[in-house]
C-alpha cells in the first residue's frame, strides 16, 4: 500500500510518500481502507520530532481519518466490512490501509462525505469539551475565540452559535474574517492591530469576554485575558504562535477570572463519559445536519507536503485535509 513514512524526524519536505508492506491485522483488530485524513497541528510538530511524546522510527504519521471497514473478523464491537466509519488513533492515517481496535471507530452518519468525516473528531470534541465541559458556557454569554479561521477556532465558532452563546470570531486577515463569519461568528475583529482590544469592549458593550476560547498563546492570550468579564474563563488550547504566554497572577484576582486548561489526549483515560456522552451529542448534531464541520482544502495523497506547509504558514482556513482513496 501507499503510505506517508517519517524515517527520520525531519521539515515535511524531507518526509515521502512510500510502498509498504499493508498492517498485520490481529484478533480483535479491523482493516479500515482509509479515503480521508485529517490533518492537525500535532502531525505537524510529530513529524519534525517537536511533539511532547516522540513515535518510534519509522512511522505513518496522521491521526484522524474517514475510511470504510475492509476486514473484521469476528466483527468485533459489530463492525462488518462495507461499513463506513470515522477514527483517531496514535499515528498511521497517512496512507491506504490501517489497522485500529473499535474503539478508536465511530460508525458514520449517511450522507456525510470523507473529507468531512476526517475534519470532525479533534477538532469538534476539542471545542464541545472545551465550551461545555470546562467553561460551562450558557446562552447569551459573550465568546471571544482566537485563531478563529483556524481547525479549532472554527470549530469552537460553529460549537459555541450551537450552545447559544454570542460568537465574536478574532483572526489576522480579511479572509480569515470572512471565513469565520461564514461559519456563524456575530462579529469579527482584527487581532493584529495596536487598539484592537478597545474594539473589542464597543463590540460587547462594555462586558468584556466571558469565555476565551484560546489556541494560538503567545502575547495575544495576555491581552485577551485582560479582556476578560468578570468571573470570565479563558481556555487554554494550544500555542499555534508558538510561545507559552506567563500570564501575571493579579489578573486572575483583578478580574474574578478562571485559566482553565483543555486536553483532548487526555478525556478518553480520565473522563471516559464525558467523552461519550459528548461524541454521542456531536455525531447527533451531524446526523441531523445542525453542525456542518469545515473543511478546508483538500489534497491528494500524493500532495500531502503541501497540506501540511499550508497548516504550517498560517494561511490555512478551517483543517486541511487529504484525499486517499476514491
Ligand atoms: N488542547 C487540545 O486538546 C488541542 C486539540 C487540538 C489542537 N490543539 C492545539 O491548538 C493549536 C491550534 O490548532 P489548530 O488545529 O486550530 O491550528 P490551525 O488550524 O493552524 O490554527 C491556528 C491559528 O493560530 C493562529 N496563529 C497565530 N500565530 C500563528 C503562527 N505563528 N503560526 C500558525 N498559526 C498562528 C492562526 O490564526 P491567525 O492567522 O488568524 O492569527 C491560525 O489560524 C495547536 O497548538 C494545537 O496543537 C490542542
Amino acid at each position: 500500500m501507499k503510505a506517508v513514512v517519517v524515517e527520520q524526524y525531519a521539515p515535511i519536505d524531507q518526509i515521502a510518500l512510500k510502498d509498504v508492506p499493508s498492517p498485520r491485522i490481529e484478533p480483535g483488530q479491523l482493516r479500515i481502507r482509509v479515503e480521508a485524513a485529517g490533518i492537525g497541528f500535532v502531525d505537524g510538530l510529530k513529524i519534525q520530532g517537536l511533539y511532547q511524546t516522540k513515535d518510534p522510527l519509522p512511522f505513518i504519521p496522521g491521526t484522524e481519518f474517514a475510511g470504510i471497514v475492509a476486514e473484521a473478523p469476528g466483527e468485533p464491537a459489530g463492525y462488518r466490512p462495507g461499513m463506513r466509519v470515522m477514527g483517531m488513533t496514535r499515528s498511521g492515517a497517512l496512507a491506504e490501509e490501517i489497522v485500529v481496535k473499535p474503539e478508536a471507530l465511530h460508525p458514520l452518519p449517511d450522507g456525510v462525505a470523507p473529507e468531512v468525516a476526517a475534519s470532525f473528531r479533534a477538532n469538534y470534541l476539542t471545542a464541545l469539551y472545551a465550551l461545555s465541559a470546562r467553561a460551562m458556557i450558557v446562552a447569551g454569554e459573550q465568546l471571544l475565540v482566537l485563531g478563529a479561521a483556524g481547525g479549532t477556532g472554527t470549530a469552537a465558532v460553529q460549537i459555541g452559535k450551537l450552545l447559544g452563546a454570542r460568537v465574536i470570531a478574532a483572526a489576522s486577515t480579511e479572509e480569515k474574517r470572512a471565513f469565520a463569519r461564514a461559519h456563524g461568528a456575530d462579529a469579527v475583529i482584527d487581532y493584529t492591530q495596536a487598539g484592537w482590544r478597545d474594539t473589542f469592549k464597543e463590540l460587547t458593550g462594555g462586558h468584556g469576554a466571558d469565555v476565551i476560547f484560546d489556541p494560538v498563546g503567545g502575547e495575544i492570550s495576555v491581552q485577551a485575558f485582560r479582556s476578560i468579564a468578570w468571573r470570565g474563563r479563558h481556555l487554554v488550547v494550544g500555542f499555534a504562535a508558538g510561545a507559552i504566554p506567563a500570564l501575571p497572577f493579579n489578573l486572575p484576582l483583578l478580574k474574578g477570572g478562571a485559566l482553565l486548561g483543555v486536553d483532548l489526549a487526555q478525556i478518553p483515560t480520565r473522563e471516559p463519559d464525558v467523552q461519550k456522552r459528548l461524541m454521542s451529542q456531536l455525531i447527533g448534531w451531524l446526523a441531523e445536519g445542525e453542525l456542518k464541520p469545515a473543511v478546508g482544502r483538500v489534497f491528494a495523497l500524493e500532495d500531502f507536503r503541501e497540506a501540511f506547509k499550508t497548516m504550517q504558514t498560517r494561511s490555512a482556513l478551517g483543517k486541511m485535509v487529504v484525499r486517499i482513496s476514491k
